[in-house]
């Protein structure tokens, strides 16, 4: 079994991806997986949306329920969704419990500022372990003005790390470090000693993080950062494809299809 404590302790690189449903998550969890992330980018990866802000409470809920049930030893963090956190203190403490609670998250994500440091102490204290994550935060997509790299310039570098050590500070239990430079994720890997895990941050991080749509090689399309390790929309493409024209041409279903007289309820 995974813990935020066994995350801190260990020598190895930290490997964490992004699951939203129940197969994709035993598969993930089965291939030794460190940390499932039910991520808000469920929004664009699995809801249709072209951002994260619609997303809900509710999306999440669901979907953190279903990941934990096909999950056994990884870890299985919820994201807080847009607005399910920073409007007030009590609301967000309260929703973030509730993953925990109810959908059997052992951890949730905050897509950390300057405004969360007193909400992460807050639900650390109550027994909530937290991830900040710093860096391009996606929930911001219209006040940043696009979803370009952070922390580029000095004042934006030092901000970055004086928001991870205050979190830190607050009780964070690690860090998703998105879409900075590389000598940024370093230095602040170094002034930590919780996990830095990186998208988009360089090989310096203390583990990587990753959508599963793009690992997988799901989606139309993936940020250059990351790596389509498989074609799985190909392989969706052919096999839907090859239904349909077995239906077409009756070869499907065949013989050995069509005498099912065996109690189904034994079968499942
Ligand atoms: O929602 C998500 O998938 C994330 C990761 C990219 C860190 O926040
Ligand atoms: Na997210």
């Amino acid at each position: 079994m995974t813990t935020t404590r066994g995350l801190r302790d260990r020598e190895e690189p930290i490997t964490m991806l992004t699951a939203y449903d129940a197969p994709t998550a035993e598969v993930v969890d089965e291939a030794g997986i460190d940390v499932v992330l039910v991520g808000d980018s469920m929004g664009n990866a699995a809801l249709g949306y072209d951002s994260t802000l619609p997303v809900t409470m509710a999306d999440v809920r669901s979907r953190t329920a279903a990941v934990a049930r096909g999950v056994d030893d990884a870890l299985v963090v919820a994201d807080m969704p847009f607005l399910s956190f920073g409007v007030e203190e009590a609301e967000s403490v309260r929703n973030a419990g509730e993953f925990l609670k109810e959908a059997d998250a052992d951890a949730v994500k905050i897509e950390s500022g300057p405004h969360t440091i007193e909400t992460t102490r807050r639900m650390t204290d109550v027994g909530i372990p937290v991830m900040a994550h710093l860096g391009l935060t996606p929930q911001h997509v219209n006040r940043l003005g696009g979803y370009s790299r952070q922390g580029t310039d000095q004042d934006a570098a030092e901000e970055i790390l004086e928001l991870a050590r205050d979190h830190e500070e607050a009780g964070a239990f690690s860090l998703v470090l998105e879409h900075v430079p590389a000598n940024l994720a370093a230095a602040v890997t170094d002034a930590l000693s919780i996990p830095t895990i990186g998208i988009g941050a360089g090989p310096d991080t203390d583990g990587q993080v990753l959508v599963i749509n793009d690992v997988v090689g799901l989606g139309e399309w993936s940020p250059p950062f990351s790596k389509r390790f498989g074609d799985v929309r190909g392989e969706m493409q052919r096999a839907v494809g090859e239904y349909k024209e077995a239906v077409e041409d009756g070869t499907f279903p065949a013989e050995e299809h069509s005498h099912v007289e065996d109690d189904l309820e034994e079968l499942y």
